[in-house]
């Protein structure tokens, strides 16, 4: 199925504009997803067989692998994403406000790097239209995730309103919340990363989190934080360190990168986040070095340039507990999740680890 998509379909997605290409594709997935007898169709062609249960916030995953942020802005491919096989789904990035995001084109590809820079600008219908977006879906069967982002027209000293407001209209329908203060194309947003302001942003949310569940006499929802990946390390620690003070639960890493491999091309001319193959490595780091800082203490999703079972490893052995992708359907089509699933299994055979959380950080241990 993986050759059939190389040698057909991405060429011809190759011809169109990313953005067109995009939404083609999510309107084929919605249409293909909502019936049983093709959710069926597609579970047989992409889900993988084998399973590699692992649980991660006080969570059940039949594997570590989910759909990244800005995939499914508009939460409209919900069932969609389970019947392809992946362990999660994470909707947005979801603002306050409704907003149509920066001008066209903001969507670029490269093909032969598998590379993207995008500069959408948090384009998404508001929470208040997702949250009836979440309504009509109903339940699911794999945890939903949403990211959330700030509302262009909220001033900076009003974000902790902004990204609370999203999480309280949006807290009955999502499993987990990321607070996205990563993306590089709202003006000023990576400044909520430091010190004072993401401190409000995450008691803010914390206070929100604790009087919905107080109120519906359930269990507060995880918590996460997604980190740019163009911190220095005094950044990311600083980060880390607020993190476990106000009791996050786990950090997302990363997001875009602003840098550009060394090369030109136009695609690399284009402003915005840079994701895909090129920014494989510098996460990566990332996630090593969270991991060594906290002794493994604070759980990691890792995302960034996963396009194979090699690259899926490489991020588990530096720490990531599940791993995300976006890039990677973009190139590699829907078998990108049965190809990694399957290829895990592999490696944890090899590697004589009894599961995935067992391999999680290994390359930080020594061999006895
Ligand atoms: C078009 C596009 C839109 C994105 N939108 C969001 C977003 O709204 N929120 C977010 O946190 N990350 C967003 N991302 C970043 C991805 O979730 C992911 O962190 C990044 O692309 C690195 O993963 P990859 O190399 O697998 O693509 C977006 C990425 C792309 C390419």
């Amino acid at each position: 199925m993986g050759r059939l998509f190389r040698w057909f379909s991405r060429p011809l997605l190759a011809l169109q504009d990313s953005e067109k290409a995009h939404a083609r594709s999510l309107l084929m997935l919605r249409i293909a997803s909502s019936n049983a007898l093709f959710r069926g169709c597609l579970r047989l062609l992409y889900k993988p067989k084998k399973s590699l249960p692992t649980s991660c916030f006080g969570m059940e995953y039949s594997h570590p692998f989910g759909i990244a942020a800005g995939m499914d802005k508009k939460a409209e491919a919900l069932r969609g994403w389970s019947s392809i096989g992946l362990a999660f789904s994470e909707i947005g990035g979801v603002t306050m406000l409704e907003q149509t995001g920066n001008a066209k084109p903001r969507m670029f590809r490269h093909g032969s790097d598998r590379a993207l820079v995008n500069r959408m600008g948090f384009n998404n219908p508001g929470s208040e239209k997702i949250v009836q977006q979440l309504q009509r879906s109903g339940s699911q069967p794999i945890p939903v995730w949403a990211n959330l982002g700030k509302s262009k027209l909220t001033p900076i000293e009003d974000a902790e309103m902004d990204y609370s407001t999203t999480m309280h209209r949006l807290w009955p329908y999502v499993d987990v919340f990321v607070i996205n203060v990563s993306s590089p194309n709202t003006p000023g947003l990576r400044d909520l990363q430091h010190g004072d302001h993401l401190k409000g942003i995450l008691e803010a949310c914390i206070d929100v989190n604790r009087t919905n569940s107080e109120g519906s006499n359930a269990s507060p929802k995880p918590l996460l934080i997604k980190v740019a990946p163009d911190l220095s390390k005094q950044e990311l620690e600083a980060i880390v360190d607020t993190a476990i003070a106000c009791e996050i639960d786990g950090i997302v890493a990363t997001n875009t990168t602003i840098e550009r491999p060394n090369q030109t091309h136009k695609v690399y001319n284009e402003q915005g986040g840079c994701s895909g193959s090129p920014l494989k490595h510098q996460s990566t780091e990332m996630i090593h070095h969270i991991y060594s800082y906290t002794g493994g203490r604070l759980p990691i999703v890792g995302v960034g340039g996963i396009m194979n079972a090699e690259d899926a490893w490489e991020k588990i052995l530096a720490g990531a507990s599940l791993l995300q992708a976006y890039a990677g359907f973009v190139f590699e089509g829907p078998g990108l999740t049965k190809s990694i699933v399957n290829g895990l299994h592999k490696k944890l055979k090899e590697s004589g680890f009894e599961s995935i959380s067992e391999a999680v950080g290994a390359s930080h241990r020594v061999p006895e």
